[in-house]
């Protein structure tokens, strides 16, 4: 028991050392011929796209591809994940060490800021401690993530620690999902939903304890959080409030919250060797995959860690991988697949959690959320290609789009510490260090200064807070940014003139969903149709609906064609949900129809939960049966910025700017002519795509916005044209003063 850390996981290595020389042995593949160094020898990596380019369709044609029947749950679990019991595995955790010191601390100060390093047991140990303390006596411990899957996987494993079911003491909320009861005592949320919470309750009075944790990822929610509790801690002396940060930006947030104290759990962490790339790399995703099978086959046993941005690249990689694996043949050790990201079942998602078996290794496929939010033991190799997927509010098109973009320093510098939880550790940068010194910013500037922030502002202005200009934000965000909110919101008549909250805006503040799609839904009851647009705004909320496997691609098309309406994929969205209800919501159904049965249940629940709202706010539920030319109105009172017009050379140019945008081959009003668009969002890949698209009538957009678009002057046009002609008056560089002038009053607001 006196053996101290660094000697344990020496052992551990060389332990796991002798098992993977074991099995090299007895594969009797010469490892060292076939792979070199990916930093020594930049053309080794020839050698794997040949293997990709000869094996990536050698995969059997069944419905589920074979890496993801690999990697789908098993009813026995991989491995024991540790010898320890759960108390000893609490006790080991650094944070243990200075339980009464956080408590002291905790009683002594309303504010506390706790920095400690990401896997120190911040998270999951923080709000049992207090518990213990007494602390949830009089009130609830709320914990508030950025990430949904951290929410939940953290409540989770709290809820066993504790040693109660998921939901009773310990319990998560996120978007339309609450699983807590009376009984909850430990309550894991996201930023956003504690924020919703404050609009109703100011005062947060159900709580004794606020743990803002991740803070240094400054997501809006938690930026707007700060200012927010920082009132209400004036009004309510009992309450407190702890920040935590897994990184050492806490002055700032001390200075913020009034020189309150910071707490330091001192880290246990190794050395991490940097490796760089020695030219840029061409193809990140080929040289990612390469360096992991070179790790695993020339390494000593350590699981890998290799960042990616998102869900479709993930899979992706998975399943090449999983071939060229299987392309090696059954002599070399196994190595077990584990992707990660929000939108993996739970079940899935917690098997990255355990360890592989003896002789085998796993690799971690993950978005950043392996950055900071989750922590998993035992990776000793970080592969980082240096990308992240970022959400920022583009001025041109107005609007967030997703888009990829290089990380940050400190990003670079969070990922490689992921090697050196367990012990010594390497990184692989897929980048140059040239590029690390000159192209990487060395922070990311907070989302608040990045995003669209209509939705936060509806927010505000709902809870009475109107001098946004005043506002205590650790960060402003830029008055422009800020101007540009207050448009979108007056466009979609949330805001008056004067820049006050009408009615319908304090309606629309009551969806826990971006302006433009409550608006949708309130507007969907005058129009008669609240009932299918519940499901087309539950249906668009799932990235994925369509299963479209690579071997199956005709066959998959053809289905989705089935569905297809006429009118555009709103409506398609909607002719799948109804079929599917029709089935009895038949997972058997869904299969046959190449229709993803997870998403599906999903977007029922979303459904449901939209319901309860529709209820609580009594918003009449009403079904336009046939007519869904309704349905298509209705949308265009939200999405009317989404508004493009076909473009006589090709494709088609949004109102608002003239971008080029164009169709997604998968649309189901691809290769119609229609004239007049809106589209749920943009996605940019080799083209502008837009996501989502439905034909409407610009009679429509005119109704809808009428304080946005403008019909024309019309003197010299024919009749049809007239009737099509609208210009929007939306113009960038006014000032508000001009956009307040140029606006008509819409009949019955106010
Ligand atoms: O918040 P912080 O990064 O300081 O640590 P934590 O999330 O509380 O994690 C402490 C330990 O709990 C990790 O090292 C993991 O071993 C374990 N943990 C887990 O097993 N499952 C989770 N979902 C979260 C944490
Ligand atoms: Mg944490």
């Amino acid at each position: 028991a006196a053996m101290s850390g660094a000697t344990l996981a020496k052992e551990r290595r060389e332990l796991r050392q002798q098992e993977v020389e074991a099995a090299e042995q007895e594969s009797k593949v010469d490892l060292s011929s076939q792979w070199h160094d990916p930093m020594a020898n930049p053309d080794s990596r020839q050698f794997a796209s040949d293997l990709r380019n000869s094996k990536a369709n050698a995969g059997k044609s069944e419905g589920v591809p074979e890496w993801k029947r690999a990697i789908a749950p098993k009813d026995q679990p991989l491995g024991k994940r540790t010898n320890m019991s759960m108390k000893e595995q609490r006790e080991s955790l650094p944070v243990y060490a200075f339980r009464d010191q956080l408590i002291k601390a905790v009683k002594e100060n309303q504010i506390l800021i706790v920095v400690g390093e990401t896997g120190s047991g911040k998270t999951t140990q923080l709000t049992q401690y207090l518990d213990e303390a007494g602390f949830t006596n009089h009130g609830m411990v709320g914990c508030t993530q950025p990430r949904r899957v951290a929410a939940m996987s953290v409540a989770k494993r709290v809820a066993e620690e504790v040693g109660c079911e998921l939901g009773q003491e310990v319990g998560y909320t996120i978007r339309f999902e609450d699983k807590t009861s009376p009984s909850t005592r430990i309550k894991y949320m996201t930023d956003g939903m504690l924020e919703r919470e404050i609009l109703i309750d100011p005062d947060v009075s159900r709580y004794s304890v606020i743990m803002l944790d991740e803070a240094h990822e400054r997501t809006i929610s938690t930026d707007v959080l700060f200012a927010l509790l920082k009132k209400t801690l004036k009004r309510r002396p009992d309450l407190k409030v702890i920040v935590t940060s897994a990184t050492l930006d806490a002055d700032k947030f001390s200075e913020y919250f009034n020189q309150c104290p910071i707490f330091t759990i001192p880290g246990r962490t190794f050395p991490v060797e940097i490796l760089y790339s020695r030219e840029p790399e061409s193809d990140y995703l080929d040289a990612a995959l390469v360096t992991i099978m070179q790790i695993h086959l020339t390494e000593p046993s350590g699981d890998i860690l290799l960042f990616l941005t998102g869900q479709e690249e993930i899979d992706t990689s998975c399943e090449i991988l999983y071939e060229r694996m299987k392309a090696l043949g059954p002599n070399v050790p196994e190595l077990i697949i584990c992707p990660i990201y929000s939108s993996l079942p739970t079940d899935i998602q917690s098997r990255v959690f355990e360890p592989a078996p003896p002789g085998a290794r796993k690799v971690v496929i993950a978005t950043n959320i392996a950055e900071t939010s989750i922590t998993i033991d035992g990776i000793y190799y970080v592969v980082d290609p240096g990308f992240v997927k970022q959400n920022s509010y583009d001025p041109k098109l107005g609007m967030d789009s997703l888009i990829v973009v290089p990380i940050s320093q400190a990003q670079a510098n969070q990922r490689a510490g992921r090697a050196g939880r367990t012990g010594p550790g390497k990184c692989f940068r897929l980048y140059t260090e040239a590029a690390y010194n000159s192209e990487l910013l060395p922070t990311t500037p907070p989302e608040i200064q990045r995003q669209n922030l209509a939705h936060v502002i509806l927010m505000l202005k709902a809870m009475g807070i109107n001098d946004l200009l005043h506002f205590d934000f650790m960060d402003p965000p830029p008055t422009n940014t800020m101007l540009e909110a207050l448009e979108t919101l007056y466009a979609l008549s949330a805001l008056d003139d004067e820049g006050l909250l009408t009615r319908l805006g304090r309606k629309m503040a009551d969806f826990p969903m971006e302006p433009a799609l409550a608006k949708v839904l309130i507007y969907s009851v005058d129009m008669g149709c609240s009932d299918e647009i519940m499901t087309i705004v539950a249906m668009l909320n799932m990235p994925t609906i369509f299963y479209r496997p690579k071997e199956k691609q005709t066959q998959a098309d053809q289905k989705k064609a089935k569905f297809h309406d006429p009118h555009g994929d709103h409506l398609t969205l909607l002719n799948v949900y109804n079929a599917w209800k029709q089935s009895g919501f038949s997972s058997p159904w869904c299969f046959e129809n190449f229709i993803q049965f997870r998403s599906m249940k999903r977007a029922k629940d979303v459904r449901d939960q939209l319901l309860k709202i529709m209820q609580r706010y009594r918003h009449p539920v009403v079904s336009c049966g046939r007519d869904t030319q309704k349905v298509r109105q209705a949308l265009c009172s939200g999405f009317f910025r989404n508004a493009a017009r076909k473009d006589p050379q090709e494709g088609y140019k949004t109102l608002v700017e003239g971008t080029p945008v164009y169709l997604h081959p998968s649309s189901a009003l691809f290769g119609k002519q229609a004239e007049w668009v809106i589209y749920s969002t943009l996605v940019l890949t080799v083209k502008e795509y837009m996501h989502c698209t439905t034909s409407i009538e610009p009679k429509w957009l005119v109704e809808a916005a009428p304080t946005f678009f403008k019909v024309a002057p019309t003197d010299k046009l024919s009749k049809r044209k007239k009737a099509e002609r609208i210009q929007p008056l939306y113009n960038k560089f006014a000032t508000e003063d001009d956009w307040r002038l140029s606006a008509q009053r819409r009949g019955g607001r106010g």
